[in-house]
């Protein structure tokens, strides 16, 4: 009986098939329904970058803010509204995290070429990969297919992202509970080699901490007073542009600009691992394998979450 065998292998498939759109992310998603998706995505990044260096890093670390609360899913992007609190004015978002309107004119011109396809999730993901290269960084294939959340969690936010003022052993738990090793917290946090942190960030650590070279925390302290100046920006390493390992050779000469930079390095279990990401080859191949594995927490798929129209509402 030759039609109820194929009828059953065509179900087989479609499962399979089914499955695999319920639960992975894949490189091509995009390749038939969006082609130019990735390339607008690109230009647009490289764009803002040579406009102003920084968004760069800022465009990471979205990704990353994003990921980390509720996962990769543009949460992070809902604005408030009356009746609803987003992430955003959350303690670690709140006046920090920018690039929203960088996500916001992608958005737009990626669904004036194919309404309702791309995610703001994917979006986030390829911009932080394509920022990376930008400033000089390792490249990486993005995984694709997230879907975008219909709620967000300033609560979550405030819980979920790790603070500057952590120690190593809640550096680690933090990452654990994401499922993100030592290691990989490690080399995630060599991003800080692009980008700039406010004085109410690194106060603590230039004024109360012993670990950190004197002459490096009063220059800090010149920009950074003990009260007031709370938005006042510091290079988080000595080349804040161009993504290399100056950030882990600076945290061997005790530069960390965070306290949760130094302590890292700080006589305890991850020295030998900052040791290895002296080697800018080991650090590139690394931080590009863990940017992949952190994109991939928790991402709505199938028929979860939705494609929203505009990144800073629900359709
Ligand atoms: C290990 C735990 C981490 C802590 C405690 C931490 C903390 C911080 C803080 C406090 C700032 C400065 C924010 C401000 O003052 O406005 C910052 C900036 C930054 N973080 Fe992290 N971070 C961590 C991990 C990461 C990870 C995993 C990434 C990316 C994968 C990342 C990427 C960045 C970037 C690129 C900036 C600069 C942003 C800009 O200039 O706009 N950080 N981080
Ligand atoms: C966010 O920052 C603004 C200052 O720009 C402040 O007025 C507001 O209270 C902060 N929001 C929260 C929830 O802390
Ligand atoms: C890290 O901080 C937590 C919470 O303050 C504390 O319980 C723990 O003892 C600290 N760990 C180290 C190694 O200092
Ligand atoms: C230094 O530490 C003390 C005690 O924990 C704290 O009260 C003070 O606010 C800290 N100073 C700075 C500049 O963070």
């Amino acid at each position: 009986m030759a039609s109820p065998s194929l009828l059953s292998l065509f179900c087989i498939f479609s499962f399979l098939l089914g499955m695999a759109h319920a639960h992975y992310l894949f490189p091509n998603f995009y390749a038939r329904s969006c082609p130019r998706a990735l390339p607008t995505i690109r230009t647009a990044v490289y764009k803002a970058v040579a406009k102003e260096k920084r968004m760069g890093a800022s465009l990471l670390r979205l990704h990353f803010h994003d990921c980390f609360v509720l996962g990769c899913d543009a949460s992070i992007l809902l604005d408030d509204t009356a009746t609803f609190t987003g992430e955003k004015t959350a303690g670690p978002n709140n006046n920090s995290v920018r690039g929203y309107e960088v996500i916001d004119t992608i958005k737009s011109q990626v669904e004036s070429l194919c309404p309702g396809v791309v995610s703001c999730a994917d979006i986030v993901a390829v911009a932080a990969r394509d920022s990376v290269v930008a400033l000089g960084g390792p490249t990486w294939t993005v995984l694709l297919g997230r879907r975008d959340s219909t709620t967000a969690s300033f609560s979550a936010a405030g819980t979920d992202l790790p603070g500057p003022n952590l120690n190593l052993s809640q550096l680690i738990s933090a990452f654990s509970k994401k499922g993100l090793t030592t290691k990989e917290m490690v080399v995630l946090s060599g991003t800080h080699t692009i980008g700039k942190a406010r004085c109410t960030s690194f106060r603590n650590h230039i004024y109360n901490d012993t670990d950190i070279d004197p002459a490096f925390a009063a220059s800090k302290q010149k920009i950074c007073p003990k009260s007031g100046g709370d938005d006042n920006l510091s290079p988080l390493d000595a080349t804040t542009t161009i993504f290399d390992n100056a950030y882990f050779r600076g945290l061997k000469e005790k530069k960390g600009l965070l306290h949760s930079d130094q302590e890292l390095y700080n006589g305890g279990s991850t020295d030998s691992i900052v040791e290895t990401y002296i080697n800018t080859a080991t650090f590139f191949r690394d931080v590009a394998n863990a940017m992949v594995k952190m994109g991939n927490i928790s991402p709505l798929t199938g028929t979860k979450g939705q494609i929203r129209t505009n990144c800073r509402k629900v359709n």
